[in-house]
């Protein structure tokens, strides 16, 4: 008999750490795999196992997930938050591109390999770990992802390396179908929500649309609890309006 499991991925992160625990006070019955590259707060919550990987290594990803196949654990709601807008990466600094002269080939890479390459590689390790019954797998893109939308510019590799995530998921989307049937893929901007990643940005942010992590939290699951495999994928808002891919 498999033990059916909840798993956030980027687990240490704002809206991370909020998933892990609406996730294991929502549904104390099933185990919450809280995954990241280290964690500095943990809830006290007994359902909650802390995994510490590295979640951007594929051999990693891979190793840990075949020891969950062997202790025939499966997933129900997945989530990954993995994602960098500004910051260190590998010992550079990372800024969003305000003009074409400020992208760099370095730049675009740390984009990719944080926004794209992680959830790929999870969305591949995952394929035959879904439970049977209806689970999801939901990846948290952003709205500047959307190629029809794009008004502003800006942004380059957040917005391009968001754009192939959504490829990603697409793609995934038709092999999920025949591979793992009751699986519903999302990917999901969820506004702008008070963390690191979006504190330099947050000045211009009209009054009341700055979210906290727990309600960021409580949106997305909210959205999961009424989402359906026919619909594949979606891509989503806060508001749980379609967004155009
Ligand atoms: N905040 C917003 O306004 C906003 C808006 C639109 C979309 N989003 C998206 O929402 C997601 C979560 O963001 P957040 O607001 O919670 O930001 P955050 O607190 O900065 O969390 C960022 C997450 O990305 C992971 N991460 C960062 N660098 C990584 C690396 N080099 N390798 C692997 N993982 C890495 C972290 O993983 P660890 O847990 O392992 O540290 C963490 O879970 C991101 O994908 C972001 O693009 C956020």
């Amino acid at each position: 008999m498999s033990t059916e499991a909840h798993l956030v991925i980027g687990a240490n992160g704002a809206i991370g750490r909020a998933l892990v625990k609406e996730l294991a006070i929502n549904a104390p019955e099933y185990r919450v795999y809280a995954v990241a590259r280290q964690h500095t707060h943990k809830t006290s919550a007994e359902n909650v196992r802390y995994i510490t990987l590295d979640t951007a290594n594929e051999d990693a990803v891979a190793s840990w997930v075949s020891e969950q196949r062997k202790e025939k654990v499966r997933f129900k709601t997945v989530v990954c938050t993995a994602g960098i807008l500004h910051g260190e990466y590998e010992q550079r600094a990372l800024q969003p591109e305000k003009k074409i002269e400020d992208v760099s080939s370095a730049n675009l890479m740390a984009y990719f390999a944080v926004n794209t390459v992680v959830p790929a590689l999870w969305l591949k390790a995952l394929i035959t770990m879904m439970a049977p019954q209806q689970g999801s797998i939901t990846c948290l893109s952003a709205r500047v992802g959307s190629i029809e939308d794009n008004q502003l510019g800006g942004w380059y590799g957040y917005r391009a390396s968001k754009a192939a995530l959504n490829m990603i998921i697409k793609t995934a989307a038709v092999e999920y179908r025949r591979r793992s049937k009751q699986t519903v893929l999302v990917s999901y901007h969820p506004g702008t929500v008070d963390s690191a990643l979006s504190e330099p940005f947050q000045k211009n942010v009209p009054q009341g649309k700055l979210f906290t992590a727990p309600f960021t939290a409580s949106q997305l699951l909210r959205y999961l609890n009424g989402a359906a495999v026919a619909d594949n994928p979606h891509y989503v808002d806060w508001k749980h309006q379609p967004i155009a891919w």
